[in-house]
């Protein structure tokens, strides 16, 4: 199992969350990974000023654009799961 969370605070949102947990939403389908990945939203994860901000098991990713979604999926997620 692995566990993204997706800032959902004021500032996040504004960058752009939604359209983040829409990739991430779109990642997991397309794996049909749908038991193994636990999606949800956050509070602020204190980076603000450097957002989208999402956690992945805890590692905090910056600056999150659905364009480097599937990067970040391919390695914190597909390869961690062995997939
Ligand atoms: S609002 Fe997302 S890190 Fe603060």
């Amino acid at each position: 199992m692995v566990s993204i969370e997706v800032c959902v605070g004021s500032s996040c949102h504004l960058k752009g969350a939604h359209d983040v947990i829409e990739a991430f939403n779109s990642e997991i389908k397309h794996h049909g990974l749908g038991k193994e990945v636990f999606l949800t939203g956050a509070f602020c994860l204190g980076k603000c000023l450097n957002g989208v901000t999402i956690s992945i098991d805890g590692e905090l990713f910056l600056g999150v654009t659905p364009e480097t979604v599937p990067e970040i999926f391919q390695n914190r997620v597909l390869d961690v799961l062995g997939v």
